[in-house]
């Protein structure tokens, strides 16, 4: 990705001094570049007829809801809990769960707030779905269309070869039974990660030739998340001629659920250089964020995150290496080449840290949890919520025992 595309939020104000009234690390969500991105979805749900969902699992920060709300159809769940919060922070729309397995304990509660259910395999099927379509829900059963269009993420691949994600056809033809077919109202299908309209493409057609037979009988298709609408270079066009093709050739409402795509660099992690230390010529800036408690996919993915005055570079040609606090030793975010040398108390502001961060932080180590400010147009900053030593106390016990 461009990394003028990554800080164009950024563009015209003296960043990182525009932060520096900011406790740090601190988290800065843009509302500009979220309501640009909201735009972009809006038209192609204008253009297509398909329906948009966010992601929660990508971006939870429900203060943003009601400045999406205009641009989405509604929420999309990975349970009960960010279910509940698509329900109460985005009232009206629509709320879509899929979970990899639901508890029998916590069922009931989830037909109180989500529309459609989807299902990863017969048996919850079998277990669940009559009690869903009676609470008047609309069903669903996660397909594996066993088309792998990524490479070197078996981690973030759901069809990789013994994913528990999804029903292949193989077990469908085994497990599958006239009176469960008849509770399905729609197909799901998501294997795509921060991918183009191209690699969606082939994983329809992949879907199709293995369900082809099942999908005039559906009302809606969902093709997951994975789609990086909202990225420049994004082909908005051929996806926007796929989805008019599916809708019109099955005759069924299509919906998509990003998470990436709906808060794309719309999100900054500003941190303050703590100390700077030297081991066999690597010098490393220890900050006071930490890849692995307020970046985790840094590290999961793996990937280096884009640097304002700075470029991501290897640990071949980077001056500088940049890393946290924490005692791990692998708590590395990456190699730099950094435009002015780091010192301790300068600030630097990693970009695209919208996605998979607020909503994936820990406190290892009694990290601090890092406070999250909105941006609003003009550039003015609103703390929305702040953490401190009883948020970490409170995860790990209490006073009293029951
Ligand atoms: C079922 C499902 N839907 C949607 C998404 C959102 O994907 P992304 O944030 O890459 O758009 C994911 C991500 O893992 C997912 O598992």
């Amino acid at each position: 990705m461009e990394k003028r595309e990554v800080f164009k939020g950024l563009a015209g104000r003296n960043a990182p001094d525009c932060f520096a009234s900011l406790r740090t690390p601190c988290y800065i969500v843009d509302e500009k570049r979220l309501e640009e991105n909201g735009k972009i979805l809006a038209a192609v749900a204008e253009h297509t007829g398909c329906r948009i969902l966010l992601a929660q699992k990508a971006f939870s920060n429900y203060n943003f809801y009601p400045l999406l709300a205009p641009y989405l159809a509604g929420t999309e769940a990975s349970g009960l809990y960010e279910a509940r919060l698509g329900a109460e922070e985005m009232p009206g729309k629509e709320v879509h769960v899929f979970c990899a397995a639901y508890r029998e304990d916590e069922f009931e509660e989830l037909l109180r707030y989500a529309d459609h259910i989807v299902f990863n395999s017969v048996n919850q099927l079998r277990q669940f779905g009559k009690a869903a379509k009676e609470a008047g829900k609309s069903i669903g059963l996660r397909i594996n269309p066993e088309c792998s269009t990524q490479e070197g993420h078996a981690i973030y691949d759901p069809c990789a070869p013994g994913s528990r994600l999804g029903v292949t056809r193989e077990v469908w033809n085994r497990e599958m039974t006239p009176d469960l077919l008849d509770l399905l109202d729609g197909l799901h299908f998501h294997t795509l990660c921060e991918q183009d309209a191209d690699a969606l493409e082939t994983t329809l057609a992949a879907a199709e030739i293995r369900f082809g037979d099942v999908l005039p009988r559906m009302k809606w298709l969902n093709m997951g998340g994975g789609h990086h609408i909202t990225r420049e270079d994004y082909d908005v066009f051929r996806l926007e001629n796929l989805l008019r093709r599916t809708r019109e050739k099955w005759n069924l409402q299509v919906y998509l659920e990003p998470g990436e795509a709906v808060a794309l660099n719309a999100g900054y992690l500003v941190t303050t250089v703590l100390d700077v230390t030297e081991n066999s010529g690597i010098r490393t800036a220890v900050l006071d964020a930490s890849a692995a408690c307020h970046m985790p996919d840094v590290i999961e993915m793996p990937y280096t995150p884009p640097l304002l005055n700075g470029e991501a570079e290897g640990p071949e040609t980077g001056q500088f290496r940049l890393a946290g606090p924490t005692c791990l030793a692998g708590d590395v975010i990456g190699d730099y080449s950094l435009d002015a040398e780091p010192r301790p108390g300068d600030r630097l502001v990693f970009g695209d840290m919208a996605i998979y961060t607020t909503c994936k932080n820990n406190t290892f180590n009694g990290m601090p949890l890092p406070d999250i400010y909105a941006m609003n147009r003009d550039g003015e900053f609103t703390k929305l919520t702040g953490f401190g030593y009883e948020d970490f106390k409170g995860r790990l016990g209490s006073g009293k025992r029951e």
